[in-house]
């Protein structure tokens, strides 16, 4: 079975043809078309940009993954609905509906979150349940257990910001630029994570949620007291001077500094969570992704820690290239879905900025 995937809930436009069977998914082609240069001088996502971005990108990127693919008989469209950019899934949806008019195939409307989660089975064909599934991206921050294929369980998430979203904030501060995770990752490599006692929110408590805005905060007042210590005389404050001033006489060695012992920061409270849950869920396996989970740090420490702590569990993490957005996973979650009839499907295709994958 030959599924089409199409995403375009954020910034990237990314349309996959991946082969469903009995052994698995098999990438056919998966080509993405990344905005980050149109949105880079914002410091984030303008999202009516981003729309118009994704109606002049989706057609050449469908040719390409057709060519890419040797143009292969389409069985379904799997297209991403939510949660997103409405404006950038109207896009998606819109396209993927008019293809399947077209086309005369039946569609279906897959939740971003279940494509990030479902990106390892596009590395695995076989997984163990328990799962436990840490998705870590830019606009969340979830561990959900399923018990089986589509069952899930909301076990915690991030009470305010996600941790990809945190790592852009923070990258913001430091004048680093956009999309903040993997440049702080960058820097992080010359710096010592030790340098700023840095808190761990939200580390001993019971539950299995989240807290980074604390922590982001944290690393503002560092900067803060930074500026201020270097500067010889008081600079009139202005409602966007939050960040390094290029006036301020930061070191690299400061920036390395702080953006390692942010990224530890993130990384102790992600890994410590994580295997609290597998623990007591007595998972078989713990799946790791979103765009964080592209993280080298973060994916090195958590094999680590879970080969020591969790001797009988597996773990899996996609490719980094796999953990940020792309057209293939959505198409993975639609094949292990029950396939809808042409007649049934066009209803439920409807974008919702703030879909739920546990109703
Ligand atoms: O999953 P994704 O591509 O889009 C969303 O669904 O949000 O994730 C994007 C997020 C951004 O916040 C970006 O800064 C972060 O993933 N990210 C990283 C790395 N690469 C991307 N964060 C930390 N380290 C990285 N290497
Ligand atoms: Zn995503």
């Amino acid at each position: 079975m030959i599924i089409l995937g199409i995403e375009t809930s954020c910034d990237d436009t990314g349309i996959a043809l991946v082969e469903g069977s009995q052994k698995g998914c098999r990438i056919l082609s998966n080509p993405v078309s990344s905005q980050i240069k149109l949105h880079a001088p914002y410091g984030g996502v303008v999202p009516n940009l981003a729309a118009r971005a994704h109606l002049e990108n989706i057609g050449p990127v469908l040719e390409e993954a057709l060519k890419q693919a040797d143009n292969p008989e389409i069985d379904l469209i799997a297209v991403t609905i939510g949660p997103g950019l409405i404006p950038s899934l109207l896009i998606g949806t819109n396209f993927a509906k008019a293809l399947a008019y077209r086309w005369q195939k039946s569609i279906i409307g897959i939740n971003h979150i279940e494509g990030h989660i479902y990106a390892n089975w596009l590395i695995n064909q076989t997984i163990d349940f328990p799962v436990l599934g840490l998705v870590v991206s830019g606009g969340h921050t979830q561990l959900i257990l399923m018990k089986g294929h589509g069952q899930y369980k909301l076990l915690g998430e991030t009470r305010d910001d996600a941790a990809g979203e945190a790592f852009d904030k923070v990258a913001k501060l430091l004048n680093l630029g956009y999309p903040g995770g993997p440049l702080i990752s960058q820097k992080a490599q010359k710096g010592n994570p030790q340098s700023f006692d840095l808190p761990r929110p939200m580390l001993q408590t019971k539950d299995f949620d989240f807290s980074f805005s604390g922590l982001k905060t944290a690393v503002l007042y560092e900067v803060k007291k930074k500026n201020q210590g270097k500067s010889s005389r008081p600079r009139p404050r202005l409602r966007r001077d939050r960040g390094i001033s290029k006036a301020a006489l930061v070191s690299n060695n400061y920036i390395n500094d702080m953006a390692a012992s942010f990224q530890q920061a993130v990384i102790d409270v992600l890994i410590t969570k994580t295997i609290k849950a597998a623990k007591e869920y007595r998972v078989k396996t713990v799946l790791l992704s979103g765009g964080v989970a592209a993280n080298q740090e973060l994916r090195q420490q958590i094999t680590k820690k879970i080969k020591k702590e969790l001797v009988k569990a597996k773990l899996y993490i996609p490719s980094p290239k796999l953990c940020t957005d792309n057209g293939a996973m959505i198409a993975a979650v639609a094949y292990y879905k029950k396939r809808p009839t042409l007649k049934q499907s066009w209803s439920k295709v409807e974008a919702q900025a703030n879909l739920k994958l546990i109703a």
